[in-house]
């Protein structure tokens, strides 16, 4: 196993700060800990004010600044906000949103993946960067871009992607017809007579056709794999043993992140637990008790459901951690104490190298003034520069091992997603939502995941759970075909084949022989209209969608709705979930998944959780009131007490 202690960063913008600040601010950095800054991802106007004319100066005396103080050093390239000159040379290149409608320049990410044009100069000004600082030695790494995707930029309605898209459509399908028949044109008199005749699934009367509309979603994440690609080739060449990074971002899936990460070393997310807790409500509410007691740590599983997801990915960063309130949530509460703390202890217990924090001060304007940073407007330090001091101390007398594989694998594909939505059949239906649910669930009976794709090597776990894959792959299928663990599947896996129509045989497709049970109906209910359910001796609810069908022979059924209707199905060492349960009954069933592979099982208190990481478990406290670690973990305490308090970390070596 390989030793590693967790590093700090940090976002700085030189650009926003008179020069003559640029050296204490580097030598507080270095005081609080920090090693690693990132630079000039939002920098390109600075760098080329007009077409050819270049000022590299400023950031040329930055880094040379950062460098003496031995700070290392992300570069990234400055993508994500092309200067205006640049929109007014090639107004084509803007994205536009569903409507139709060009998105306009002054604020950022205002690029379109597809235009070629655009492409060009992302090469241009990502070759000239990488000439000029590929070789510094303090440039130790890079970052592609800032956040493929945000703002909902991952897919653009522009005629640079209606003709990219009849394009990739030509290579994909060879013939006209095999088109017609992947996306059953039969129906409503659809019937192409070309590929030049398609034009992008929108602005139609009713739905377009859901086919159709997958496909230009794995148009948009091909347009997004060749775009960060082209950068990736560049860096490659010109700064050779540098590792490369994207910042991801949470709760998104508008693009497969996995084809894109094939061509990066780190997979690095941003962080904003509050933020986020506030704005999950897009994949439905947080249970009201949790909006309120969480309101000033975030949902207890968010992060580390992320840092699980991208450590799938790649080796995990994070590289933007929220400092205190941000700006752009519903609303934007202040941190608790200890909770930036709490976070960075959560990222480095799931494999996190560095956690940088964004940003090292508050720029008093524009957009985000309002977004706090380690350090005030003013310079002084912000509350949260003594958390990342202090962890980064406390972090540092640990000794730290490189992530290993957890025995549970929960796969998540970013396609079931897109296909869960398109399906229309619940409006109330969140994918991403379902996988968190079932996440939190082992979570709460004290398990470790790993969160993989369908061509995942699987052979090492115990329970591997396939939640809503919609699509299983002849891969998965014949992995899980010849696994010897316990599998855990259902609602909605197997519902749909590649090109998003009912199997043949019915769902669970290709799995159902494996989960004996054929799905006949849908039963799809509003969220705030559950129906009653029980399972062995405990009643729940069921809620949001419920499959009803026939066992296959040798399959039995265990627990019940209200009108009789099977909840869980066993077959062998396969169990399908027949519908979406809530919490309660939720952990209970994953608990005796666990128990069925042979794994502990721990009853976690409301709010507290726990990560393996080597012989370490790494508690945390998101709950508003102290909590006692139970007494089914053993071990030794490496940092704090038994009892944690509201934000509270404590470590146990599992050694004794
Ligand atoms: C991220 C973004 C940063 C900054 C930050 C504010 O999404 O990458 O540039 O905007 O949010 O929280």
């Amino acid at each position: 196993m390989v030793n590693y202690t967790p590093n700090i960063g940090v976002c700085y913008y030189p650009e926003h700060w008179p020069e003559d600040q640029w050296q204490s601010d580097a030598e507080r950095m270095v005081q609080a800990g920090i090693s690693q800054v990132r630079l000039a991802e939002f920098s390109w106007s600075k760098i080329e004010a007009r077409r050819g004319e270049f000022s590299w100066g400023w950031l040329d005396r930055a880094v040379e600044i950062l460098a003496q103080a031995g700070l290392s050093i992300t570069m990234c390239t400055p993508t994500a906000t092309p200067p205006k000159w640049l929109v007014d040379e090639m107004p084509d290149m803007l994205a536009y949103d569903a409507d139709g409608r060009p998105r306009g320049f002054g604020s950022r990410r205002h690029y379109s993946f597809a235009h070629k044009g655009y492409r060009g100069e992302s090469r241009r000004i990502t070759r000239l960067i990488a000439e000029r600082y590929g070789q510094h030695p303090a440039v130790t790494a890079w970052q592609t871009d800032n956040e493929y995707g945000c703002h909902d930029t991952a897919i653009s309605w522009c005629p640079a992607a209606r003709d990219g898209f009849r394009l990739w459509l030509a290579d994909t399908y060879q013939t006209i017809d095999r088109l017609n028949d992947a996306w059953g044109t039969a129906f409503w008199s659809m019937r192409y007579a070309s590929f030049d005749e398609i034009e992008l699934p929108h602005l139609t009367v009713t739905e377009a056709n859901p086919s159709h509309t997958l496909d230009f979603y794995r148009f948009s994440t091909e347009m997004v794999r060749q775009f960060n690609a082209e950068q990736v080739d560049i860096l490659r060449q010109l700064s050779p043993g540098r590792p490369i990074a994207h910042n991801y971002m949470g709760m998104f899936d508008q693009f497969d992140h996995r084809p894109v990460a094939a061509a990066l070393d780190i997979a690095s997310w941003d962080s904003y637990p509050i933020g986020m807790l506030q704005n999950m409500a897009s994949v439905g509410a947080p249970d009201t008790d949790m909006l309120t007691d969480c309101l000033r740590v975030g949902d207890p599983d968010f992060q580390a459901f992320h840092h699980d997801l991208y450590r799938g990915m790649g080796r995990l960063w994070v590289m933007e951690q929220q400092p205190g309130p941000v700006n752009w949530a519903r609303t934007n509460a202040v941190p608790a104490d200890g909770a930036v703390r709490m976070w960075s202890f959560e990222a480095a217990a799931h494999g996190a190298e560095l956690i940088s924090y964004f940003r090292w001060r508050q720029v008093p304007f524009a957009q985000e003034q309002m977004h706090a940073g380690l350090c005030l407007p003013d310079g002084r330090d912000a509350p949260a520069m003594k958390e990342a001091k202090q962890f980064i101390d406390e972090a540092g007398q640990l000794s730290w091992d490189a992530p290993s594989s957890a025995k549970i694998a929960l796969i998540y594909e970013y396609e079931a997603s897109w296909m869960a939505a398109l399906d229309g059949q619940s409006a109330d239906f969140s994918h991403l939502r379902l996988v968190l649910d079932v996440y939190r669930a082992i979570r709460q009976n004290g398990g470790s995941v790993d969160i993989v794709g369908s061509a995942a090597d699987l052979s090492g776990y115990s329970l591997i759970i396939v939640p809503a894959v919609m699509t299983v792959s002849d891969k998965l299928a014949d992995a899980l075909h010849q696994s010897t663990a316990k599998i855990f599947m259902g609602p909605r896996t197997g519902a749909k084949t590649a090109n998003f129509q009912i199997p043949a045989n019915l769902p669970p497709g290709n799995l159902q022989s494996l989960a004996g049970f054929v799905i006949e109906q849908i039963d799809a209910l509003p969220a705030n209209q559950p129906v009653s359910c029980k399972w062995r001796n405990h009643a729940g609810r069921l809620h949001i969608w419920h499959e009803r069908g026939q066992l296959m022979t040798g399959a039995s059924a265990e627990g019940e709705t209200e009108s009789g209707l099977p909840l869980l199905i066993h077959n062998d060492r396969t169990s399908y979930l027949t519908g979406w349960v809530e919490t309660g009954l939720m952990t209970l069933i994953c608990a005796e998944q666990m128990r069925d592979a042979g794994l502990d099982v721990h009853e976690m208190p409301e709010y507290l959780r726990v990560r393996q990481s080597g012989d370490m478990l790494i508690f945390t406290n998101y709950g508003p009131r102290p909590v006692t670690i139970p007494d089914t973990f053993s071990g030794r305490l490496l940092l704090g007490e038994r009892i944690l308090p509201p934000a509270g970390v404590s470590i146990l070596s599992s050694d004794n």
